[in-house]
This record gives C-alpha cells, sequence and structure tokens, in this order.
C-alpha cells in the first residue's frame, strides 16, 4: 500500500477534521436555515439532531476509518461478511466518492464568489473601481474565473499531502478564522438593528419545531455540517494515530463544528437585520427571508458599503474568512476521490490530484454556465437525498455488520477503560437501532415530499 501519511498530533487532526466540518454550510448555510425556519426553533432541533444522530454518525466513520487504515471503498469491503455486503459496500464507497466530488463542484462556485469578494475590497480601496465593478457584477465570466482559482487553490494544498498540506493549513486557518469571526460579531453587535436579528435567531417560535421541512432541513444541515455520509471523515479517521481516543477528538469536532454555527448565528443573523435597519431588502414579497446561494453576496456588501470607510477592510476580513473556511473544507472532499485512486490505483499522490480536481473543474465549470438550471438540483440531490442515506449505510455497517467485539477494540486504542464509559453504554445501541430508524423516518418524509 502507498505511505499514508498521518496527522502528527491531535492538534493537528482537530484542526484538520474541524476546518472540514467547519465551512460555508456553517457560516452561510446554518444562519440561513435558522432564519428561515423559525429562528431558535431550528437551533434547538438541530442542536437535537447533531447531538442525537451526526454525532454518533461521525463516531462511525471515524471508528471504521481508522480500523481499515484505508479509503471508503476499501474500508466498507472490508468489512463485509459476505459477498453482499461486500458488494454494498462497494456500492455505498462509491455512491459516497460520486457525491462528494459533485458537492465539490457546486462548493467551488459559492467558493468562487467569496475569493472574487475577498479581492474586490482591495480593489476598491486602489481605487481600482473599473476592476471592483466587474468583481461585483454577477455574470459567467467572473464565476468561472474564480471557480477555476477555487479548484486551483484546492488542488496545490492536497498535492502537499497530509502534513504537508491538510494539517499545515488546517492548524494555520482555523485559529485566525475564530479571531477574526469574534472581531466582527463584537462589531456588528454595536449597529442599529443588530439587536432584532439577535431576537430573530435566540428568541424560539416553538410552533415551527415540529414542522416535517424544518426537521428534513435540519437534519440535512447537521450531516452537510459534519462532512457525512461520502467518506470525508472516514478519510479524516484513517489518519489519526492509534495513541488517540477516538470518542474524545469525535466529540470535540461535533462541539467546535456546532459552536461555530452557533457563532455565526450571532454574526450573520444580526447583519442582516443592520442591513434591513439601512434599506437592504432581506424578506421577499411574501415575506420569506432571502435565502438562496445569493444571500451572502448580497445582502452583506450592501451592509458593509453602508458602513463608510471601514466598510472596506470589514468586508476583505469576512470574505477572506469565508474562503478560508471553504478551502479547509474543500480540500476534505477532494481528499476523498484522490485518497482511493492512490491507495487502489497506485497512481502518485500529484497525477491523481490533478487529473481528478481537473475533472471536477469541468463539472463545475458547466454548473456555472448552467447555473438556473442546474445548481439548485445537484444541491438538494447530494444533501438531501444522498448524504443522508449513506449515512444510513454507514451506520449499518457499523451496528449491524461490523462484528461489537471489533468496534470495541478501535475504540479502545489510545482510551484504555472505554468500555465503562457512558459513550460505549449507549452508543453501539443508539448506532444500530436509533440512527438508521430516524435517518428512515425522515427520508421518507422527504419522498413523500
Ligand atoms: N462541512 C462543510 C461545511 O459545512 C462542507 C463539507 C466538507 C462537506 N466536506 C464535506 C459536506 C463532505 C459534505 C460532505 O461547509
Amino acid at each position: 500500500m502507498a505511505d499514508r501519511g498521518e496527522f502528527s498530533s491531535r492538534f493537528g487532526f482537530l484542526m484538520a477534521a474541524a476546518g472540514s466540518a467547519i465551512g460555508l454550510g456553517n457560516i452561510w448555510g446554518f444562519p440561513t436555515n435558522a432564519a428561515s425556519n423559525g429562528g431558535a426553533a431550528f437551533l434547538l432541533v438541530y442542536l437535537v439532531l447533531v447531538f442525537g444522530l451526526a454525532w454518533p454518525a461521525l463516531m462511525a466513520e471515524l471508528i471504521i476509518g481508522r480500523h481499515a487504515q484505508a479509503n471508503a471503498v476499501r474500508a466498507l469491503q472490508g468489512l463485509a461478511r459476505g459477498p453482499f455486503t461486500r458488494r454494498l459496500g462497494t456500492f455505498v464507497g462509491f455512491a459516497g466518492i460520486l457525491t462528494v466530488s459533485l458537492i465539490l463542484s457546486f462548493y467551488a462556485i459559492i467558493g468562487g464568489w467569496m475569493l472574487a469578494w475577498a479581492v474586490e475590497a482591495p480593489a476598491r480601496l486602489l481605487g481600482l473601481d473599473a476592476v471592483s465593478s466587474w468583481l461585483r457584477t454577477d455574470a459567467v465570466p467572473r464565476n468561472a474565473l474564480f471557480d477555476a482559482l477555487f479548484m486551483g487553490l484546492t488542488i496545490l494544498i492536497i498535492m502537499a499531502g497530509v502534513r504537508n498540506g491538510i494539517e499545515k493549513w488546517g492548524t494555520r486557518l482555523m485559529p485566525s478564522l475564530i479571531l477574526i469571526l469574534l472581531c466582527l460579531i463584537a462589531y456588528v453587535l454595536t449597529l442599529e438593528g443588530a439587536m432584532d436579528g439577535l431576537a430573530a435567531y435566540l428568541i424560539p417560535d416553538f410552533s415551527e419545531a415540529l414542522d416535517p421541512q424544518l426537521i428534513i432541513n435540519a437534519l440535512g444541515q447537521a450531516f452537510f455540517s459534519l462532512s457525512l455520509g461520502v467518506g470525508t471523515m472516514l478519510i479524516y479517521g484513517s489518519y489519526i494515530s492509534q495513541r488517540e481516543s477516538l470518542s474524545t477528538v469525535g466529540w470535540m469536532v461535533a462541539a467546535l463544528d456546532t459552536s461555530f454555527a452557533f457563532l455565526a448565528g450571532l454574526l450573520i443573523l444580526p447583519a442582516m437585520y443592520v442591513a434591513l435597519a439601512s434599506g437592504v431588502e432581506i424578506f421577499d414579497a411574501d415575506g420569506a427571508l432571502v435565502a438562496g446561494p445569493g444571500l451572502i453576496v448580497v445582502v452583506l456588501p450592501a451592509l458593509f458599503d453602508t458602513m463608510g470607510g471601514a466598510g472596506g477592510f470589514i468586508s476583505f476580513a469576512f470574505f477572506i474568512l469565508m474562503s478560508i473556511a471553504a478551502l479547509t473544507s474543500s480540500i476534505s472532499m477532494l481528499e476523498v476521490p484522490v485518497a482511493y485512486v492512490v491507495e487502489t490505483r497506485g497512481i502518485s499522490r500529484h497525477r491523481a490530484t490533478l487529473g481528478i480536481g481537473m475533472l471536477i473543474t469541468v463539472i463545475s465549470l458547466t454548473i456555472v454556465a448552467n447555473f438556473g438550471v442546474l445548481f439548485d438540483s445537484v444541491v438538494t440531490l447530494t444533501t438531501e437525498y444522498s448524504q443522508p442515506l449513506l449515512g444510513l449505510f454507514f451506520a449499518v455497517f457499523v451496528g449491524w455488520i461490523w462484528h461489537r467485539k471489533g468496534v470495541l477494540e478501535e475504540l479502545q486504542k489510545g482510551h484504555a477503560g472505554v468500555e465503562h464509559t457512558l459513550f460505549w453504554k449507549w452508543w453501539p445501541f443508539y448506532i444500530r437501532y436509533i440512527c438508521p430508524l430516524a435517518i428512515l423516518a425522515v427520508y421518507v418524509q422527504l419522498l413523500r415530499g
């Protein structure tokens, strides 16, 4: 087998895994979902689903990954007990690779917007008005250019491998991200209208909490946010040292990701209401929130514009923050197909990354050119239909196909006495019964439309 690489420290793994989990999904997806689904009601359901379903599923992926020391296809095949489950493993592994490649192809477009807006502010500050207005205008050439640029950056980091690429960038970028976010929150809360946003975010409307659509959205958001179902976390798990306690790091990743989503809500919701207070439309004619992919790049620039001279700097900080968050996520997506090809086809990491990266760039550019037709369908197909279903299969593999003894042995590495913890008392039951059934229940709702 090819030399696989390993994270050099717990901090390195945490930053990388948290970097994967924390991304556009937290800073853009979560707050807008919360805002359009009853604010705190969504927050509440989301918290229940993250800790009740998504976190146990995250543990399943991390455990399989470290046990197998391989990509998702091989890992699942290795757990199989016979030809049928082996074929199921192959299918789920490949479906994950396909899903994550498609996720990356839409993610790179939004990542590209973030880059474009990050460049826009300095261009304006330098007085390059023509450049600035070109960068501000949503058009195919701009989107295509920055989409390709975003993919290029992703490819470069993945080429560098686990320690020099994924880990180095994660440990540098994630802490700076948190710092910038906190500063922006502190600033935005001083502005007029911010408190209305805070109220919308934190004061619950419980009548909405049991709405099936809200629950479907919250589950999709939870799986997307923790990067589940496609083998991303499985691969990252395979790079964790045997000396680490999986249950501890898994818990920390879920907690970090969720705190980040919560914090992002504290920035975005107030920022939207600040924008409202200064005359920017954030509700449509029906009183519904202007959500959709364009929210961030319509409402927030308008907000920054109202801030006078400081606006340029804040806009720059914000979009750099978004670009960084998006990149530490996109590298975790590209790693999935790359690890598969490197490990099973014996192709070098360089070549594999370049080849697959270019293929995904082409798909992504096709979506850019046909945005209205393709974008929403690709997002719905991958995140709402594919991800939870694949997550269900991962739970089935750990809960029903893999021997319980094997699971425990893996958990005991780096965590002596784990069999006496609360985690081992309830998690096996959970992953065997509750996770599959609950995901299935939400899925049936989804299919019934
Ligand atoms: N979780 C990331 C976010 O919230 C996105 C992400 C990274 C992802 N890797 C993934 C989503 C794998 C689905 C599957 O932005």
